[in-house]
C-alpha cells in the first residue's frame, strides 16, 4: 500500500508521533480494525483512552510494536513456542500475552502480571510506530477505536463517527483504507507451557499448531476469558438476531449463496469467509446508518476464521 496514496505523508507521521509523545491520542489503521493509540509509557495518555472509550479502567490494553525485537522491552521472557508464532505470523492479526517486564506498568496490564503485544501488518501502523520509536517512544497502547461495547471501526469514517466528539480537537485520526482482515486479532496466552487461544481471530488453532507443533483448541464458543468476551460486545444499535427468516424492512447478513428473504434489506453478500470478516462490521454500521431496528444474521459454518466470526456475531446478538 502506498502511504501517499492514502494521504498520509511522512510529515503527518512525524506530527502524529510528536503528538503521541506529548500525551495526545492518534487513531490509526491496522489490518484487523482501527486502534486508538497512546504512548504506552504515559499513564495520563492511557487514562484518556479509557475516558474516550468509556471503558472500565481495569481492562488491559494491547501494546503495538514494530518488530519482535521490541518484545523484550515489554515482556520478561518468551517461551520457545511464542518465538515460532512471532516468526510465522508477525506482522499480523495475532496478539501474544506474555509475562510483563517492569516497563509494562499496571495502567497498561490492568494490574495483571502479563502484557499483550502485537506487531500489526499495516504500512501506516508500522510507519507510525517506527517514527514514534525514532522520536524516543517504545510502543503504542491501542484498543479498538470504538466506544465500549460497540462495533469496532474498520474505516477512518467509522472512527470519526464513533469517537470524534470525545477526542480533543488536536487528536488525529489517520486514513488507512478499509481494514483488510476486518475483525480483531487472535489473542493467544503464552504465559504457560502451551499456547491457549483467548479470543479467536484470523490466526486459527490449526495455524498455531502448524507453527508450534503443539495441539491447541479454539475456545469453547461463548466461553472466552478476555474483556472482548463479556457477553454483549461488538453491538450495533439495531437488535441482532441469529436467524435466516428476516422480515420485511429488516437487515439481512449472510454469505452470498443464501438468498435474501422477501422485503429484507441485504447489507452484504460476501462470497468467502474472508469477505464475510471484512464486511461484517461495515454492515452492522450500515444497519445503524439506515436506522434499522433489527438485523438478522446467518452464521458461516466451518473452522478457523468462521469460528471467530461466529464468536463476534454471537456477542453482537447477546442481550446483556
Ligand atoms: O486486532 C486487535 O487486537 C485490535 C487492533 C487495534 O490491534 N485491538 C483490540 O484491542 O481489539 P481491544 O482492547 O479492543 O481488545 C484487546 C483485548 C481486550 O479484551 C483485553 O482484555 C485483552 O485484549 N488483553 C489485553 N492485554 C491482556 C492481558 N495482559 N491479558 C489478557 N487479556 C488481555
Ligand atoms: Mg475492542
Amino acid at each position: 500500500m502506498n502511504l501517499k496514496g492514502l494521504g498520509t505523508s511522512n510529515l503527518l507521521m512525524q506530527e502524529a508521533a510528536r503528538l503521541l509523545l506529548k500525551g495526545g491520542l492518534v487513531a490509526f489503521p491496522t489490518e484487523t480494525v482501527y486502534g486508538l493509540g497512546a504512548d504506552a509509557e504515559n499513564p495520563f495518555a492511557v487514562s484518556t483512552i479509557y475516558n474516550v472509550k468509556n471503558r472500565p479502567a481495569d481492562h488491559p490494553v494491547i501494546i503495538h510494536i514494530a518488530d519482535s525485537k521490541d518484545v523484550l522491552f515489554w515482556a520478561r521472557s518468551t517461551p520457545e513456542y511464542a518465538h515460532a508464532l512471532m516468526r510465522d505470523y508477525w506482522p499480523g492479526p495475532m496478539t501474544l500475552i506474555l509475562s510483563r517486564s517492569p516497563n509494562a506498568k499496571s495502567f497498561i496490564t490492568g494490574g495483571q502480571d502479563s502484557v499483550g503485544l502485537r506487531v500489526p501488518n499495516h504500512p501506516i501502523a508500522l510507519g507510525l510506530i517506527l517514527e514514534f520509536q525514532k522520536q524516543g517512544g517504545h510502543g503504542l497502547a491501542a484498543p479498538s477505536a470504538n466506544r465500549y461495547g460497540a462495533v469496532s471501526p474498520t474505516t477512518k469514517a467509522a472512527v470519526e463517527l464513533e469517537l470524534r466528539e470525545y477526542l480533543a480537537p488536536t487528536d488525529l485520526i489517520l486514513e488507512g483504507g478499509l481494514s483488510q482482515v476486518g475483525i480483531e486479532s487472535t489473542i493467544i496466552d503464552c504465559t504457560g507451557s502451551s499456547p491457549i487461544i483467548l479470543r479467536p481471530g484470523a490466526i486459527s488453532a490449526e495455524m498455531i499448531e502448524i507453527s508450534t507443533g503443539i495441539v491447541v483448541t479454539e475456545p469453547p464458543e461463548q466461553r472466552l476469558r478476555v474483556s472482548g468476551s463479556h457477553k454483549r460486545h461488538y453491538s450495533p444499535k439495531a437488535r441482532v438476531l441469529i436467524d435466516k427468516d428476516a422480515l420485511f424492512g429488516e437487515g439481512f447478513i449472510a454469505l452470498s449463496d443464501v438468498p435474501t428473504p422477501f422485503g429484507a434489506i441485504r447489507l452484504c453478500e460476501p462470497k468467502t469467509i474472508e469477505d464475510y470478516a471484512r464486511e461484517l462490521y461495515v454492515s452492522l454500521r450500515k444497519a445503524d446508518e439506515l436506522e434499522l431496528k433489527v438485523v438478522r444474521i446467518v452464521q458461516p459454518l466451518g473452522d478457523g476464521l468462521a469460528i471467530a466470526l461466529r464468536d463476534r456475531i454471537a456477542r453482537s446478538a447477546a442481550k446483556g
